[in-house]
């Protein structure tokens, strides 16, 4: 069987500093907001290019952190509408909606999927304070328009990196090219701790303070709370693990460049659409997605065959029953995507035998 990712595997490839990195952890007696932390969020906003980088818990903690932050420096209020992508994984959402904020869904670009920029000055409203990319699948959502879009309007402009660690646009990072950016390091990620673990990147010294005292409880001082906080910290453990996997992340998104570069060139079905070449650019490829409207079958033909797959995702945010206020809308390119996206195998220890063997597979679907 050729796994969809294999964990094990990947976590065996940086074994013995893991174990090392670990073990000093362990040995040390100290296991919340030490020194793994410290190294961790140094060595990662310098990655990202910011000048702060605050660990949390996950990745929904950090972007719903961002906003609540926004809300006690008073930028952003209840009721604010927030432009984001109708067809982004529901932590986006959620993290709006935690926070009394208004989604406001955009459709994607049908080939790029992500939110389309063309779109965004007819949904813009008085009560616009906030566009939300989402780095979907591992491509920049990013692009010079939306930065003018949110600089025209004097909008904040957030990134979800969750999917995107590592990948360029231009000489800057994403998690650097916004007012503020939300990580998450669930395992699967591109960089993935083991357990969960998050971050919020900025360069916003006051953003970075406030975040860092809303996740400490609200705390400003020992015992002192002028904030209605949470706890959401990044533990010593997962912070000295996400410090040995950074150090080989741009090798291994190279590794699933190259993949995906093999994907685009060498499978050719009628039946089956992949993305364009143009695809390869700024892509650190978290996902690799394949569309088409016979997915169950190709599913099953793949599964049938030895290869695992995924869908990213079955059901769109808006039409989820936790929203049901919106289960009357319709975005058919979002629609569309959710019901014919299949996410291929892609990722760093995929063996060329592998690759080779899923192309021959996907080209003689019929
Ligand atoms: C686009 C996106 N945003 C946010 C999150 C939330 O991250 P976490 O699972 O660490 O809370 C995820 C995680 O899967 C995601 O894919």
């Amino acid at each position: 069987m050729i796994k969809y990712l294999d964990l094990k595997a990947i976590t065996d490839s940086h074994s013995e500093g893991l174990h090392e990195a670990i073990s000093r952890v362990v040995d040390s007696g100290w296991y919340l907001q030490g020194e793994a932390n410290k190294q961790f969020e140094s060595s990662y906003s310098s990655y990202i290019g910011t000048d702060y980088c605050v660990g949390c818990a996950n990745g929904l903690d950090a972007l719903t952190l961002i906003l609540r932050a926004y809300m006690e420096m008073g930028r952003l209020k209840e009721g604010d509408e927030i432009l984001v992508p109708a067809n982004t994984y529901i932590a986006t959402i959620l993290s709006i909606t935690a926070n009394k904020l208004i989604p406001v869904l955009v459709e994607p670009n049908p080939d790029t999927y992500q939110i389309e920029e063309a779109r965004l000055e007819s949904v813009y409203t008085p009560k616009t304070k906030a566009v939300m990319i989402v780095h979907l699948y591992g491509r920049c959502a990013y692009t010079d328009g939306i930065g003018e879009f949110c600089r025209n309007h004097n909008l904040l402009l957030i990134e979800d990196n969750a999917q995107a660690h590592g990948c360029l646009y231009g000489d800057k990072r994403t998690g650097s090219l916004g007012n503020a950016a939300g990580h998450s390091f669930y395992p699967g990620k591109n960089l993935g701790a083991l357990g969960d673990g998050g971050a919020v990147t900025t360069d916003d010294e006051e953003l970075a303070t406030m975040v860092c005292t809303l996740a400490n409880y609200g705390s400003s001082a020992k015992y002192v709370f002028p904030y209605e906080g949470r706890n959401s910290r990044l533990d010593e453990l997962q912070a000295a693990v996400l410090s040995i996997k950074l150090s080989t992340l741009d090798d291994d998104n190279a590794k699933r460049v190259a993949v995906a570069r093999r994907y685009i060139n060498e499978i050719h079905n009628p039946l089956i659409k992949v993305p364009s070449a143009e695809y390869l650019d700024r892509n650190v490829f978290h996902i690799f997605p394949v569309f088409t409207s016979d997915r169950n079958r190709l599913q099953q033909y793949l599964s049938d065959n030895g290869v695992q797959t995924m869908i990213h995702y079955p059901i769109p945010p808006h039409k989820q029953q936790c929203y049901s206020n919106w289960n009357n809308l319709h975005f058919p390119i979002t629609e569309r995507l959710h019901s014919e996206e299949l996410s291929i195998p892609c990722n760093q220890i995929l063996k060329q035998a592998e690759v080779d063997e899923i192309i021959r597979l996907l080209n003689s679907f019929s």
